[in-house]
């Protein structure tokens, strides 16, 4: 796992689309792992100026997001669905059926999940993945616990996760209380990874992701199983990690 460090979360978010940019010049039919939150809002912002302003391409490019509220239509203001096409693809010239959002109101959840992880199968596998991290220490919507689901599944949101999106709904009782996510093994079968973090409510586990061994109840210390992860903190979010 590496970790770089930059001053802003403006230079955090260039540098992250610099890399993407880069993947997807090299491989125009790349499959991008795709996250939601704040934390890829700068990213997805700069990815929509090189689109505007250097010809960046996403025509061939397919994309799996990684997971949705249970419950949400993708119409609802606050779906995964709505903030995918809100915040990046109505901006670029990506195309509908390459595009990949598990669904929040599937009528068989297993089935719809088994197929979802078969389309990543089937294109090849994720060949950059995106990932947030939950100030608990989940990745997508993968929970600390005892035990973690490694493909994809409906799962309970933590406490801690309704607490920090609670500012999205109108009140945290809005909050859906479970979700439809991806696995971490699907996600560790991404061929590289790049987790974003910015802001000080971050440095914390952002210090635990580098010292602590490999444990379900911190999800994202899995990502130590894997050999290409690239860690892209801020300052502040950088402020326990050991230089
Ligand atoms: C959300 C998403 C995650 C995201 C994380 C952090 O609930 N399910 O994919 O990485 O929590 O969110 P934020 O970037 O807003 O801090």
């Amino acid at each position: 796992m590496q970790f770089q460090t930059f001053d802003t979360y403006e230079a955090l978010s260039k540098a992250a689309a610099v890399a993407i940019a880069e993947e997807v010049r090299a491989n125009p039919r790349a499959v991008l792992g795709l996250a939601t939150g704040s934390t890829p809002l700068g990213l997805y912002r700069e990815l929509i100026r090189l689109h505007r302003e250097e010809g960046l391409s996403f025509a061939q490019v397919k994309t799996f997001n990684l997971d949705e509220y249970y419950g949400l239509a993708p119409d609802h203001s606050q779906s995964y669905h709505h903030f995918m096409w809100e915040n990046l693809f109505s901006h670029i010239d990506i195309s509908k059926e390459n595009i990949n959002i598990p669904s929040g109101t599937p009528d068989d959840v297993d089935a719809y999940c088994r197929a979802y992880d078969a389309r990543i199968n089937e294109v090849g596998g994720i060949d950059l993945q995106i990932l947030g991290i939950g100030t608990n220490g989940h990745i997508g919507f993968n929970e600390p616990g005892e035990e973690l689901t490694p493909r994809c599944h409906r799962v309970q949101l933590a406490e801690a996760t309704i607490e920090a999106n609670a500012r999205f709904f109108d009140n945290a009782a809005d909050v859906p209380r479970t979700a439809i996510t991806m696995g971490m093994e699907s996600i560790l079968q991404a061929k590289k990874i790049m987790l974003l973090a910015n802001g000080e409510a971050k440095a914390p586990v952002i210090g635990k992701l580098q010292t602590s061994g490999i444990t379900t109840k911190i999800p994202a210390t899995l990502l130590r199983l894997h050999r290409h992860v690239h860690v892209y903190v801020d300052a502040a979010a950088a402020s326990q990690l050991a230089r």
